[in-house]
């Protein structure tokens, strides 16, 4: 019917888009902002944003993906009625271009820890200061940030079947594997309980409108919504998919393992004295090499296994998301330009990596180039997650519960009627009203402390 390829799968379909939402956001970001906003409370609040506002508009992506059959910006051009909607389109573009150029960075340093760990190079003296060299280097992290542009890149020209489908179905499971053993692992050291405690006991006094707001956007960062990433994921799927079960497979894919990604690290670093849990973003670059080697530091070969298992789990995170992203912007220069898919991903990979270096430069020679304060890098996180992802998710949300018409919200939401949905009405009011209303409050509430201050 088309040579656009398509996923041969139901198995594929949920391990490529988990494998987009499991991510650096699930293994990096969310242990950063659990550590940094309370623990258990933020943990509640994140899973009651993921169930009322992320998952409609997960769906409402899956919807227009594969009502459309095209990439994000060519779907609104050929589903709304009025040509301006084709900005929401454009906008995940950019956000596809932007997350990826920041995210490559972060990948790159994981690829950097995974080789060291593999070579039983952890430094265990002063792992901070490590990191900051490391860092702040001009040409070491760009290198390993463009190896790992490299290898998206290598997925990517495979296609649909043969590339994001096969190597997610390869790299999934590993990385679940991995989880397991991690878990295991970090639950039988010294400071479990104090670790567990932390992250099951809630204390609802910590939950603060800032909390609220971060919780928000880490629940669309991790889940990959907002920016039209899952929607050309779907714009591949069958006719026969189920759009609502695969969306809560999904959510619950990427929920657990942001969980166990807490289960893994914070036992690991209640069991070592003097570390604390709100370190940022330094968190598995600084704390966790200084922990392998204090809790490890009788049992080297334990030490060694846990923190390249760690890392690899990372890398392989990393990768079956960056894939995702590229694939946004791919899909559209393929498309749009009509350009072979190997043509495009060129293109696609040339200009991330060139702003790519940007944001990796922003930890170095070019970190005095700050606009109100924030490097390249901080400007791109910051207008991602903070702005046009929950901008996307009311537009998206907006868009398939009032604009599309309701039959065929419903068609595809049942494949024809064939799929018997309890819960129907309930979603489509989620959709609805829900989702744009709640994040939209959210977001304004931001704004206006933004303006204030
Ligand atoms: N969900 C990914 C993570 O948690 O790391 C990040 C991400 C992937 C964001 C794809 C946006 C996107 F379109």
């Amino acid at each position: 019917m088309n040579n656009r390829g398509r996923f041969g799968s139901r198995l594929g379909v949920v391990m490529a888009s988990a494998g987009s939402a499991v991510g650096l956001g699930n293994i990096w970001r969310f242990p950063t902002e659990v550590g940094q906003n309370g623990g258990a409370a933020f943990i509640l609040v994140y899973i009651v944003f993921v169930l009322f506002l992320a998952l409609p508009v997960m769906v409402s992506e899956f919807v227009i993906g594969r009502s459309s059959g095209t990439n994000i910006v060519h779907a609104f051009r050929k589903l709304a009625p009025a040509k301006w909607w084709m900005i929401i389109g454009f906008m995940g573009v950019l956000a596809g271009f932007l997350v990826l150029s920041f995210y490559s960075v972060v990948a790159g340093w994981t690829l950097k820890y995974m080789v060291d760990a593999v070579a039983n190079r952890i430094s265990r003296n002063d792992p901070g200061q490590i990191f900051n060299a490391f860092v702040s280097d001009t040409w070491s992290p760009l290198f390993y940030m463009a190896i790992f542009l490299l290898l998206t890149h290598l997925v990517v020209i495979r296609g649909i079947g043969g590339g994001i489908e096969r190597y997610s179905k390869l790299m999934m499971p590993l990385l679940l594997l991995i989880i397991f053993i991690l878990v295991g692992c970090s639950l039988s050291m010294s400071g479990s309980v104090d670790g567990i405690r932390f992250l099951l006991q809630p204390d609802l006094t910590k939950v603060t409108p800032d909390v609220i707001l971060s919780a928000m956007g880490q629940a669309f960062f991790s889940l990959s919504v907002g920016i039209g990433c899952l929607a050309t994921y779907a714009s591949y799927f069958s006719k026969n998919m189920n759009l609502v079960g695969s969306a809560v497979h999904v959510c619950t894919i990427d929920t657990l393992v942001a969980i166990m990604s807490g289960f893994i690290i914070f036992p690991a670093v209640f069991s070592v004295e003097g570390v604390s849990v709100d370190a940022g973003a330094g968190l598995v670059f600084i704390t966790l090499p200084h922990v392998f080697s204090s809790a490890f530091s009788h049992m080297p070969l334990l030490g060694y296994i846990f923190s390249t298992l760690f890392y690899l789990l990372l890398l392989l995170a990393a990768l079956t998301s960056s894939i995702s992203m590229h694939e946004i912007c791919t899909a559209y220069v393929s498309e749009h330009y009509k350009l072979t898919r190997k043509r495009a991903a060129t293109l696609v990979t040339l200009a991330y990596l060139v702003l790519g270096t940007a944001c990796s430069l922003s930890f170095g020679p070019w970190k005095d180039y700050t606009l109100a304060g924030m490097t390249v890098f901080d400007w791109f996180d910051f207008a991602t997650a903070m702005f046009i992802m929950p901008i996307g998710g009311i537009f998206i949300s907006l868009f398939a519960g009032w604009v599309l018409e309701r039959k065929l919200l419903t068609d595809e939401l049942t494949n024809n009627g064939t799929l018997k949905m309890r819960g129907l009405k309930v979603l489509v009011f989620l959709i609805r009203w829900v989702a744009p209303i709640g994040v939209g409050m959210v977001f304004l509430d931001q704004v206006v402390k933004l303006i204030e201050n």
